[in-house]
């Protein structure tokens, strides 16, 4: 892996309060999240700013419908220069396949993941929306599914990184949110993990938000993250 581990979720309500915190963030030290809510804000020219900014954008839109209108979608944030990109796995291997497809000719292809199964679902959530099986068999199942369409990798909780790394192999890149420092607030997070933990439990990059974007000096917070997974690289990670 080339780059930061680190991604911040800049979970702004605009544009303003988006680009004020990241003049204050040192690009060297993270890639940058960019999701719904932010980007239906302000569209496509803060995720151009935040590149001129010298950042690495994951475009976190999550993307499910028929397979041309995801390939499209997927395009189009490949012509915005965008790093990462990503999809529902629920939208089937199809869907999947002709994302993966429509992004080989990019001039800078993004690399493409998958969601597997929202943690906002519980295991009585599944039935309803005809899932069988635990939610950890579905995530298994969806990844595997993922990772036979052809994409780059899937984003999981840090706390199914080890059964998906026993599945998938060692290299398929897993993307893992709920990350605290022990001394940081979970906020509205239940199930968190330390940075060296998850590293530690295979994961490939970090979404981290709060903790960086609430701190006084986010440097500062980056930098005690990045000193934890250098801790978890160290004992062999
Ligand atoms: O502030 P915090 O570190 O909790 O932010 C985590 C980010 O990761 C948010 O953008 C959130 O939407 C996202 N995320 C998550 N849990 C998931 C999937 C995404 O927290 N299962």
């Amino acid at each position: 892996m080339i780059g930061s581990p680190i991604i911040i979720a800049l979970d702004f309500p605009g544009a303003a309060a988006a680009i004020e915190f990241t003049r204050r963030l040192d690009a060297s030290l993270c890639r940058v999240k960019v999701g719904k809510e932010l980007f239906t804000a302000t569209g496509p020219g803060l995720v151009e700013a935040l590149q001129r900014q010298g950042f690495d954008v994951f475009l976190d839109l999550k993307f499910h419908d028929i397979p041309n209108t995801v390939a499209g979608a997927c395009r189009a944030a490949a012509g915005l220069g965008v790093w990462m990109v990503n999809v529902h796995a629920l939208g089937g291997r199809a869907m999947m396949r002709t994302a993966r497809d429509a992004l080989e000719g990019a001039v800078r292809r993004p690399l493409l993941t998958a969601v597997t199964v929202l943690t906002s679902l519980s295991a009585a959530d599944l039935p309803e929306i005809g899932l069988s099986g635990t939610p950890e068999e579905n995530v298994l199942r969806l990844a595997a599914l993922a990772r036979d369409a052809g994409l780059d990798g899937v984003v999981c909780s840090a706390h199914e990184a080890k059964a998906l790394r026993s599945t998938l192999g060692e290299r398929f890149p897993l993307v893992t949110p709920g990350i605290r420092m022990p001394d940081d607030a979970a906020g509205d997070q239940s199930r968190i993990v330390t940075p060296r933990d998850a590293i530690a439990a295979g994961a490939t990059y970090l979404v981290v938000g709060r903790p960086v974007t609430r701190a006084a000096e986010p440097n500062a917070a980056l930098a005690r993250i990045l000193a934890d997974i250098a801790q978890a690289r160290a004992r062999g990670a």
